[in-house]
C-alpha cells in the first residue's frame, strides 16, 4: 500500500542512539510499515532491521531514497547532515520527518522549508516535547484560560547523573560529532532547542527580546540564565540551565530533568517531570485561585513516561501524511526555534538584548568552531 492508501511505508535514516525510541511509535502503528533502514556503520542497519523486523537494510541514503516502496523518511542522522539529507529526501519526492535541531543555521532551515513547500510533500520537524502528554495538557489548560492571562513562563533544566539502563547503553560515538566543534554550539543547541520550542509553543507568542548569561563547563554543558520578552507586554519568560555532575537523579532515559511553570493572573501550572523523574510529584499540577474558589488539581492519569512523547510524535507524522493533519512543528517554527537559540548565544556573548526575529545565519557559541 502507498501513502495514498491507508499505510505509510517508512524508511529510517540513521540507526543510532535515539533511533529505538523514535522507531517504537512507527512499529506499533497499524497504519505504518517500517520498510527500510539505512546506516553507514557496518552491520548497524542489518542489526536494526533484524531487531525491528524491517525487511530492507541499506548502507547509504541514496539507496534508501531510490527504493520505490518507501514513501516517507524519518531522519535520525547526526545534526550536521540534516540539511543535505532533508534536501535529498525532498528531491526524491519523499515525505520527511527530521529530528531536531532541524539545521545548523537559520538560512539553511528556511531553505529546507522552501524546498519542502516546492516539493509538495509533508515536511515536519520531530519535536517529542510537543507530544509529551503532561505538556500537551498544560497547553490545553492555558488555552482554556485555566490560569487566567499568562504572565510568566519558566523553564528549568538540570543535567546530572543517572544509572538508567538507557543512558548506560548509549554508544559513546554518538557524542563525538556533538563535541568535535562542527556544531554551532553545545547543550544549549543540541538539547535546549526542545525548551525553546516549548517556550514558543506554550506561550503561543513570539519572543521579541532575549537577555542571557551563558557559561561553559565540562564536555558540552553550558549553564545559562536567560530572560525572554514576548510579543505581549504582560508576559515574560525565563530559562535556567544548570549542570550538577555530582547529583544523581531518577530517570529512565538521560540524566536530566525539566520543570515547567506557567504563571497566570489567576493561577499557575507545573509540569514536574519530563526526561527524568526527579520529584515524587504528579506530572502536572494546576493551582487556580479566584475570589471564592481556590483549588489545586493534580493530573495523575496522564502518561508521564518521556517515551510517550516519541511514540505520539511518530503517530502524528503518520497522521500528517495520511490524513493531512497539520504538523505540530513546521519548518517555519523550526526557524523561530533556531533564532531563539542563536539569540541566547549572541546575548550571552555581547551582554546585550537580542531580538531573535532579526537573527539570520548562525551564531557560533563561545569555544565552538563551526564554519
Ligand atoms: N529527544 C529527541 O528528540 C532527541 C534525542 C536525541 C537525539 N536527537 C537527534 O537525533 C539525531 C541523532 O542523534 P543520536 O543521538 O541518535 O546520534 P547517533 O550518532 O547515535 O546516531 C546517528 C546515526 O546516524 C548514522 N549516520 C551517519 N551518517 C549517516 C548517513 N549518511 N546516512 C544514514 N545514517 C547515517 C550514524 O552511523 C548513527 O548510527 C540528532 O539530530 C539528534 O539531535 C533527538
Amino acid at each position: 500500500m502507498s501513502s495514498n492508501g491507508s499505510c505509510l511505508r517508512l524508511g529510517i535514516v540513521g540507526a543510532g542512539n535515539i533511533a529505538p525510541l523514535n522507531v517504537a511509535g512507527y512499529l506499533e502503528d497499524p497504519r505504518c510499515d517500517v520498510a527500510a533502514v539505512c546506516d553507514p556503520v557496518p552491520g548497524r542497519a542489518e542489526a536494526a532491521a533484524a531487531s525491528w523486523g524491517v525487511p530492507r537494510a541499506y548502507h547509504d541514503l541514496d539507496s534508501l531514497l531510490a527504493d520505490p516502496d518507501v514513501d516517507a523518511v524519518e531522519i535520525l542522522s547526526p545534526t550536521h547532515l540534516h540539511y543535505e539529507h532533508v534536501l535529498a529526501a525532498l528531491a526524491a519526492g519523499k515525505h520527511v520527518s527530521c529530528q531536531k535541531p532541524f539545521a545548523h543555521g537559520v538560512d539553511e532551515a528556511r531553505a529546507l522549508g522552501e524546498a519542502g513547500a516546492k516539493a509538495g510533500v509533508v515536511l515536519r520537524v520531530g519535536e517529542c516535547f510537543r507530544h509529551y502528554p503532561p505538556l500537551e495538557r498544560a497547553k490545553e489548560l492555558i488555552e482554556d484560560g485555566a490560569i487566567g492571562r499568562p504572565t510568566h513562563l519558566r523553564i528549568r533544566t538540570v543535567v546530572g547523573q543517572t544509572d538508567a539502563a538507557f543512558q548506560i547503553g548509549l554508544d559513546a560515538n554518538g557524542y563525538l560529532w556533538r563535541l568535535d566543534g562542527s556544531c554551532p554550539g553545545g547543550h544549549l543547541f543540541d538539547d535546549m532547542v526542545h525548551k525553546y520550542a516549548m517556550a514558543l509553543w506554550l506561550a503561543g507568542k513570539d519572543v521579541t527580546s532575549v537577555q542571557a548569561v551563558v557559561r561553559r563547563r565540562d564536555y558540552f554543558f553550558e549553564p545559562c540564565a536567560a530572560i525572554f520578552e514576548y510579543d505581549d507586554e504582560h508576559l515574560l519568560g525565563s530559562m535556567e540551565v544548570s549542570y550538577a555532575p555530582k547529583m544523581w537523579l531518577r530517570s529512565s532515559y538521560y540524566g536530566a530533568d525539566e520543570f515547567f511553570e506557567v504563571q497566570g493572573d489567576e493561577g499557575f501550572l507545573w509540569v514536574t517531570r519530563c526526561t527524568g523523574e526527579l520529584l515524587d510529584l504528579p506530572a502536572l499540577v494546576l493551582y487556580r485561585g479566584t475570589d471564592n474558589h481556590r483549588t489545586t488539581t493534580s493530573f495523575t492519569n496522564l502518561d508521564a513516561d518521556w517515551g510517550a512523547g516519541f511514540r505520539r510524535s511518530s503517530a502524528h507524522f503518520v497522521n500528517a501524511v495520511l490524513d493531512g493533519v497539520p504538523p505540530v512543528m513546521t519548518a517555519d517554527e523550526a526557524v523561530k526555534v533556531l533564532q531563539l537559540c542563536f539569540a541566547v548565544y549572541r546575548a550571552g556573548k555581547t551582554g546585550e538584548r537580542v531580538d531573535p526575529r532579526t537573527v539570520t545565519g548562525r551564531v557560533v557559541a563561545e569555544g565552538w568552531t563551526a564554519s
